[in-house]
């Protein structure tokens, strides 16, 4: 380690910027989240820098740089300044043994800025002495999805409770607990859950001994679906801090990746017409791991809300008194549309988007079929598969055009997604001839030539329904 890492008190300090450009602009932005009182120094300052200087109410001063403008710096960054100039700024700094950072020149640097993580209080500065900047800053987004913004307000709230811990707990392993649980435990899931109130109440009861039953909670997680990539950073931040994983079938494998290893699995899948655990005992198996104390996460494809049941995990959570938090997730329709460029809605053409399940209990789900049957009516069917010959009679049968589009879009997201592209009066047979299984979303009234990549689907089907006329 060539390099030693510090933080530095700029309170009252000033800083000295001298350049006029984008890299210019760069430091002092990054310096305007200090105290300190910041001086640049050029005779033209570009457009963006002057925004950051208005922004941060720093000092031009509109000449070029003299070296007693380094009277009193505790920094100075030269930036983009040809050669000459930036001799003199470095010489300047040395002389009077002031740290400086020339931009892109490592070997004329005598400190280095890291890629830093900005939680309020709690910051994380990540240094790779220059080599690889890009790893840092890759670095630094990972650590940014695993800290909440609010986690800088949880550091400050710390802060603010210190004395009163320190005159309610004894030191050592009292105060030590009382902190893992802060930071990790039953107290940083509440403040989660609700900052104020039942954050504050569960300090107290910590502070004052009450040694309440420790409830858990219940966090239902839309997974979106299958991609991993599609996961909220919020779905990432409760799978890390997830003690058990209560999931679905249709949560993509990347997915279970961000839990903690030593998280429980618990695998409730249910495969269509296949044996499955019943909801009633999916609700049991939540209580009972958050009336154990337990940080439950329930992971569910797409949404929990559409077509995912959340609502009556929700219900019997809340009659059970367990605290439940809900973080929506890309559902099916959406997320596959995306990944074939189908445009849902389309300016002058549809002005809804509906998005209904072909299927109802074991059956056949009623819809009103003359609406949807109307000119424009653009829709997504969820669980449609098996129903596809009911929902085409049905339409048919309500006056559908015979040729309004259809675009099928199997485990999209995933490695092994497949489209097909139709009409109403081809679905069931593009559906075979796509050997469409499920799951699948059912797109209908959405023009397939919106797309830029359905190309080589709409040439197969049109080949295929020649040979069948042939
Ligand atoms: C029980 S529903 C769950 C829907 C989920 N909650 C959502 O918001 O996407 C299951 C149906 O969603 C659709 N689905 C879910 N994931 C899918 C995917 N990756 N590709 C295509 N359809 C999908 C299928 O219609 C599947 O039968």
């Amino acid at each position: 380690m060539r390099y030693y890492p510090v933080f530095l008190d700029l309170e009252a300090k000033t800083v000295v910027i001298v350049g006029g450009g984008a890299e210019a602009a760069q430091k002092l932005r990054l310096m305007a989240k200090t105290p300190a009182r910041i001086v640049v120094i050029t005779p033209f300052a570009e457009r963006e820098l002057s925004t950051e200087i208005d922004a941060a109410g720093a000092c031009l001063i509109s000449r070029d740089f003299d070296a007693d403008d380094l009277h009193g710096a505790a920094l100075v960054f030269a930036c983009g300044l040809d050669e000459a100039d930036e001799a003199l700024v470095h010489a300047a700094a040395t002389e009077r043994n002031i740290q400086i950072n020339v931009v892109d020149k490592q070997d004329k640097c005598s400190f280095l800025t890291p890629s830093i993580v900005d939680r309020g209080s709690l910051t994380i500065a990540i240094g790779t002495e220059g080599a690889a900047p890009v790893l840092g800053q890759g670095i630094k987004a990972h650590l940014e999805a695993m800290l909440p913004p609010s986690i800088g307000s949880l550091v400050d709230k710390a802060s603010a409770l210190r004395p009163r811990v320190a005159r309610a707990l004894d030191k050592g392993s009292p105060r030590r607990d009382f902190w893992r649980s802060f930071f990790f435990g039953d107290i940083r899931s509440a403040f989660d859950r609700d900052p104020e109130a039942g954050f504050e109440q569960s300090v107290d009861d910590a502070l004052s001994g009450d040694k309440r039953e420790t409830t858990g909670s219940v966090s239902l997680v839309g997974a979106g679906p299958g991609d991993a990539d599609l996961l909220t950073l919020k779905a990432q931040r409760r799978l890390l801090d997830a003690d058990v994983i209560v999931y679905d079938r249709l949560v993509g494998p990347g997915v279970l990746e961000y839990a903690r290893r030593d998280a429980e699995r618990i695998d409730v899948g249910k495969a269509p017409g296949k044996l499955s655990v019943s909801q009633t005992r999916i609700n049991d198996i939540l209580i009972e791991h958050a009336s154990a104390g337990k940080r439950v996460v329930r992971l569910k494809g797409g949404d929990p809300y559409v077509f995912g049941r959340g609502g009556e995990e929700q219900a019997a959570l809340v009659a059970a008194g367990i605290p439940v938090d809900v973080v929506p997730g890309i559902t099916a329709a959406v997320a596959c549309a995306a990944e074939i460029r189908l445009p849902l809605t389309w300016r002058g053409e549809n002005r809804s988007f509906t998005v209904m399940t072909g299927t109802a209990g074991d059956g056949a789900a009623d819809h009103d079929w003359a609406a949807l049957a109307k000119p424009g009516a653009a829709f997504s069917i969820y669980m449609g598969v098996r129903q596809a010959g009911h929902i085409q009679r049905k339409l048919l049968g309500a006056g559908i055009a015979e040729d309004t589009p259809v675009v099928v879009v199997e485990n999209g997201t995933r490695p092994d997604q497949k489209t097909a592209v139709g009409t109403i009066a081809t679905l069931t047979r593009t559906l075979a001839l796509g050997a469409i299984k499920g799951p699948a979303i059912i797109y209908v009234g959405l023009d397939p030539a919106r797309s830029d990549v359905l190309d080589a689907q709409i040439e197969t089907q049109a080949a295929a329904e020649e040979r069948i006329a042939s």
